[in-house]
């Protein structure tokens, strides 16, 4: 969807929209439209549940005294609370109403908000931004569509006199959300299209952008002596690989902060076998990934002054006659060794030769890995926030601020050694599982923990927000992209 900046008033064609607050106090546009409609506006306004509330929406069609086919009227909210995630609210609603309504074009009548916390110009970005995001379809798989069965909204003007500025705060945003639909366009993809190097060829791609892009293969990995991670691809006929993606814009001399993601583009489970309800779904395992790919893409694309590096360690958990066995015992790249008792619990096998890899190699400021790690972190956070551990108290208070700045929310879960102690394994340093089920996410943790080597670290366990079934104020159903945005403040907010 082409989001445009204007100054200009009245559009002649298509949809119109105007604003107003709590209470069905009508903005200056909302009041011109009533009189030019001979007081449609307002008996709609007064005749209804419409109060203004923010995101709420309210339509009128054919209203006399104009040509255009639709005037919506938009909640605000209240004008204390107005900032970025409200704007985006707005946006969100406005742009998914209207998607499918035959309207091709909307213009927003934005008047002066003097609101508190958020200048004329951010707000009118954000909207513009949220449209974007809620626009997003991917519907590349669809070939029996008809033109009225698809979505008719093409445009979306914020008409400001802030237009000017809104259009350079977009500026940036709008790079962002090319980097979440990057995120979302992974994820959604089936596990027969992104598999581990059809997924590093899309991270290739990012080298048109500036970023340096490095593709290692089975062979490298087992030079290095990543037996934890080659042991979860070994039962696939797909080859695993790990990229490495350098986004330099920072100084020279500066320690990169890292990103590290998980990428199993199946997971099967292996040997210890998934039921066959919902496997499935299976194919957003790499989500973790998927958003360190988008991150990568948002940085480069908006020239962030950040030294960054991504690493995400990219494989396929398949049972088959080579595939590893509970009980095996792997080496992983640090030296220290692993029982694998349950085969589905990869991700960790996974992000344990990916974050040795990136602390070893770059010594950054901080690693922040991101993974569809465990089902225990649905049944404890549910989909409103990822699981957030650390072992680092400023590095999670920030990243919990940038997740309520951005609205991908995260809560912090505790980390300690009585959780430690429960993947003490018989044979061997840890095995990959607790003895029973109990803190499930927790133990997750604790074992990616014995791989960060003492670097400040958070993991983000994302298997309850890297997909959504209901429709979000800036996000479809479907993959969401989370960690994009997040990750993006964080960096934003605090290192550059
Ligand atoms: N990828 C799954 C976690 C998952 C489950 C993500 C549901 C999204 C939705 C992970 O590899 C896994 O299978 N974890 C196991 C761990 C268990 C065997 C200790 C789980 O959560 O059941
Ligand atoms: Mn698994
Ligand atoms: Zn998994």
């Amino acid at each position: 969807m082409k989001i445009t900046f204007s100054t200009a008033e009245l559009p002649s064609t298509g949809a119109i929209a105007v604003t107003a607050f709590d209470a069905r106090q009508l903005s200056d546009s909302a009041k011109r439209l009533d009189k030019l409609t001979g007081g449609a506006l307002g008996r709609a306004v007064a005749g209804g549940r419409f109060k203004g509330g923010r995101g709420e929406i309210l339509e009128l069609l054919a209203p006399g005294g104009l040509d255009n086919g639709r005037v919506m009227v938009v909640g605000l909210g209240k004008r204390e609370a107005l900032d970025a995630l409200g704007a985006q609210a707005v946006g969100g609603a406005l742009v998914a109403r209207l998607a499918n309504s035959g309207e091709q074009a909307v213009t927003l009548l934005l008047d002066p908000l003097s609101a508190e916390n958020i200048s004329d110009a951010d707000f009118a970005a954000h909207i513009g931004y949220a449209g974007l995001l809620r626009s997003y379809r991917f519907d590349k798989y669809f070939t029996k569509k008809t033109a009225d069965e698809k979505p008719s909204l093409a445009k979306l003007t914020v008409a400001s006199a802030a237009a000017a500025a809104a259009r350079k705060a977009f500026a940036p945003l709008e790079k962002i959300a090319e980097g979440v639909f990057l995120t979302r366009d992974l994820v959604s993809e089936p596990a027969n299209v992104i598999y581990p190097a059809s997924l590093a060829e899309q991270c290739r791609k990012l080298t048109a952008q500036g970023v340096k892009v490095e593709v290692l293969g089975e062979a490298e990995m087992h030079k290095l002596g990543m037996g934890a991670l080659l042991g979860v691809g070994q039962g696939s006929v797909r080859e695993s690989k790990l990229v490495i993606m350098q986004w330099r814009g920072g100084k020279a001399k500066d320690a990169p902060v890292a990103f590290v993601g998980k990428g199993v583009t199946f997971d099967t489970g292996g040997i210890s076998i998934k039921p066959a309800g919902g496997m499935e779904e299976m194919k957003w395992d790499m989500g973790g990934a998927g958003a360190v790919i988008g991150l990568m893409k948002a940085l480069a694309g908006r020239k962030a002054k950040v030294n960054a590096v991504g690493v995400v360690g990219l494989v396929e958990n398949m049972p088959d006659g080579a595939a590893q066995r509970p009980g095996d015992v792997v080496t992983t790249m640090s030296g220290q060794t692993v029982e694998v008792l349950n085969t589905d619990a990869e991700g960790r096998l996974v992000l344990a030769d990916a974050l040795w890899y990136t602390q070893g190699r770059f010594q950054p400021k901080f690693m922040v890995n991101l993974a569809t790690l465990t089902g225990a972190i649905i049944v404890g956070l549910g989909h409103e926030y990822a699981g957030l551990f650390s072992n680092n108290d400023e590095l999670a208070e920030r990243l919990a601020s940038a997740g309520l700045a951005t609205g991908e929310k995260l809560w912090r879960m505790p980390l300690g050694e009585a959780y430690d102690k429960m993947i003490n394994s018989d044979i061997a340093d840890m095995q990959n599982i607790g003895a029973d089920r109990s803190a499930g996410s927790i133990t997750a943790a604790q074992f990616l923990q014995r791989f960060v080597n003492n670097v400040p670290w958070a993991h983000l366990d994302i298997a309850g927000t890297a997909w959504t079934k209901r429709d979000q104020a800036t996000v479809p159903k479907g993959g969401t992209g989370y960690g994009v945005r997040l990750l993006d403040r964080l960096v934003a907010a605090y290192y550059e």
